[in-house]
């Protein structure tokens, strides 16, 4: 009789839900500003700050291509945005050309040195080691200071693009950034919050101290940032390329920097090589969906997420409704918890890549939801793959006048990576190597887990969720370049926006900024962005079984163009969540 009733009430409160589709979209302060929005007939760009938007626009315009563009605007954005992303940093590339429907997929991802070990950053009662420098302790050793930092590979990483297919001088490509470091630009608000919240770890290195704090106080709105020895330093690699960060004397500035306190040493740096990858490539209703495979964990869980819901009717249960909030989030919980398990770096670890991606298995993960209740996250791990074989970040995406797209997220992972900057060198090194599993349960920065998949070994690139993605129509045609920063909350922002699109059928503008939840298996709570869903939906999905929390953290800060075919032209979108901007021609 309990069950029954039970029934009852759900389903009629279902049927009101359908009544009211929520339809409410983000209400950011700079949402006032028009500029996120743009159209091109011949080309457009998405970079999250203006700068980088116009200088990587000149570039198309002088006949560039989208690789021209995104080298430099990912060198401009490792000057003005040095929260999210640098030279001291990695990232991952998606490059397609329509000419040969040939999408390459480059691997800059920052790498272990090779004295790191397994459980390094705890110690033998499973506490988490501080760092200790000088007379000074950090909390966290995989998150601040030396120890935490991977090799870099965002250098080799642009200069490769630039050798496979680059069409205008490398040097001139990194000028606009060498200008901007050297004369400086105007610190905004974000920037000033972010070096606010990190204080207390810049402030520990003296030059970290001089440039984001000086006269030991942190930088406000309105200040002018100049990095002058970033400035040398992209001088040295726009005249030498490569070499000289990885053999020569930027080289040795990091390994005399880490020689103290860290364990990074000459020959972690001269074996460094970026990887070439075949994207993952999924389908959805007729859709094409290529994105970055591991060791990103972006591509394979947008597929399986997708995957799961591709025979469900979305549309009909209505945007961020609770019926539709319900499906989905199972979905991501069920993709967040094989992310956990299996997936790391596939040289070291062997990924169920076929198994993960299989729509048999993505059915029956389907299969064990329930109609009308939270599946509760420590219950899971009853289905496996294998029996089926097979704030900080920062996102660029980039169509040239010939089609050719970019995709490419960079990152030196948490705010300002590890807080270091390599003395006389203006370069901050990332905080990477806590994207590893630090040891089994034991969250990161992110609050995700993992396991021995994802544990710390030598060389090893450390597991990301970083998801370059691009979306092809039924005919083949590029019809989407997109991707973001946010760490575990990038991939269920792009499995949101590619539902806005296909699914729910709106304008980019709305695709984009609508509002977004996010559920990573554990914690085993739905994250929603304040202000954003009704306060029915949200008592019905507790009645459901669900914990519900608002979002501290933005989910994700998206930059978008879509292909209007009727129209022929480019449309860009940059998120208001932050501080980015589209600019079309
Ligand atoms: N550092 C965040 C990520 O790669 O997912």
């Amino acid at each position: 009789m309990k069950t029954y009733v039970l029934f009852s009430y759900l389903f009629c409160l279902m049927i009101q839900s359908c009544a009211s589709t929520e339809r409410k979209f983000y209400q950011h302060e700079s949402r006032q500003r028009q500029t996120f929005e743009a159209t091109g007939e011949n080309a457009m760009v998405a970079t999250a700050h203006p700068l980088a938007s116009r200088a990587a626009l000149k570039v198309l315009k002088r006949g560039g291509n989208a690789i021209d563009a995104a080298i430099c605007a990912s060198f401009v954005l490792a000057v003005v945005r040095p929260q999210s992303t640098g030279i001291g940093g990695g990232g991952f590339l998606l490059y397609h050309q329509p000419s040969t429907q040939k999408t390459t997929v480059l691997d800059f991802r920052e790498e272990a040195p090779r004295k790191s070990y397994a459980n390094m950053y705890v110690s033998a009662d499973g506490k988490a080691i501080p760092f200790l420098y000088k007379d000074q302790t950090l909390a966290n050793a995989s998150l601040n200071g030396h120890l935490s930092a991977g090799v870099p590979g965002l250098v080799a990483g642009l200069v490769k693009s630039h050798q496979r297919f680059g069409k205008l001088k490398f040097k001139d490509l990194v000028q606009p950034a060498i200008d901007l470091a050297r004369d400086g630009f105007k610190v905004y608000p974000s920037l000033a919050r972010a070096i606010e919240k990190r204080k207390n770890v810049l402030m520990t290195f003296s030059e970290s101290r001089k440039i984001f704090l000086p006269r030991n106080k942190p930088l406000q709105t309105g200040d002018t940032l100049k990095q002058k020895d970033l400035a040398k330093s992209l001088q040295l690699i726009a005249e030498n390329g490569q070499k000289v960060f990885y053999h020569g004397s930027i080289a040795s500035a990091i390994v005399s920097e880490f020689k103290e306190y860290g364990i990074m040493e000459k020959e972690d740096l001269s074996s460094y090589k970026v990887k070439e990858r075949s994207a993952i490539t999924s389908s959805y209703k007729g859709y094409k969906i290529k994105s970055m495979p591991p060791p990103s964990s972006g591509g394979i869980h947008i597929a399986q997420i997708l995957n799961i819901l591709e025979n469900d009717d979305l549309h009909s249960s209505g945007h961020n409704s609770f019926q539709s909030i319900h499906l989905i989030v199972e979905a991501m919980r069920r993709a967040y918890y094989d992310r956990s398990k299996y997936l790391g770096d596939p040289e070291f670890t062997s990924v169920p890549r076929t198994g993960l991606l299989s729509k048999k298995y993505a059915r029956s993960l389907r299969n064990s939801f329930h109609s009308s209740r939270a599946t509760p996250s420590t219950s899971l791990g009853k289905l496996s793959p294998l029996n089926y074989e097979s704030e900080s970040t920062t996102h660029i995406s980039i169509v040239d006048q010939w089609g050719q797209a970019v995709s490419s997220t960079q990152t030196i992972n948490y705010l300002f990576g590890s807080g270091v900057v390599v003395k006389g060198t203006g370069i901050l090194m990332n905080n990477e190597m806590d994207d590893f599993s630090i040891s089994p349960g034991k969250p990161n920065v992110y609050g995700l887990i993992g396991g021995a998949a994802n544990a710390i070994a030598p060389k090893k690139r450390m597991l990301s969720s970083m998801s370059p993605t691009m979306v092809f129509d039924s005919e083949n045609r590029l019809l989407l370049v997109t991707g973001a920063p946010g760490g575990s909350r990038i991939i269920t922002a792009i499995v949101q926006m590619i539902l806005n699109i296909i699914e729910y059928k709106m304008t980019l503008r709305d695709a984009v900024h609508s509002f977004r939840f996010h559920h990573q298996y554990m914690p085993d709570t739905i994250f929603y962005e304040k202000d954003s869903l009704q306060s029915s939906t949200i008592k019905k999905l507790q009645t459901l079984g669900y914990d519900t929390k608002i979002s501290t953290r933005y989910l994700g800060d998206i930059q978008a163009i879509q292909r209007d075919f009727k129209n022929q032209l480019w449309l860009g979108v940059s998120d208001t969540r932050s501080d980015g901007k589209a600019l079309g021609f």
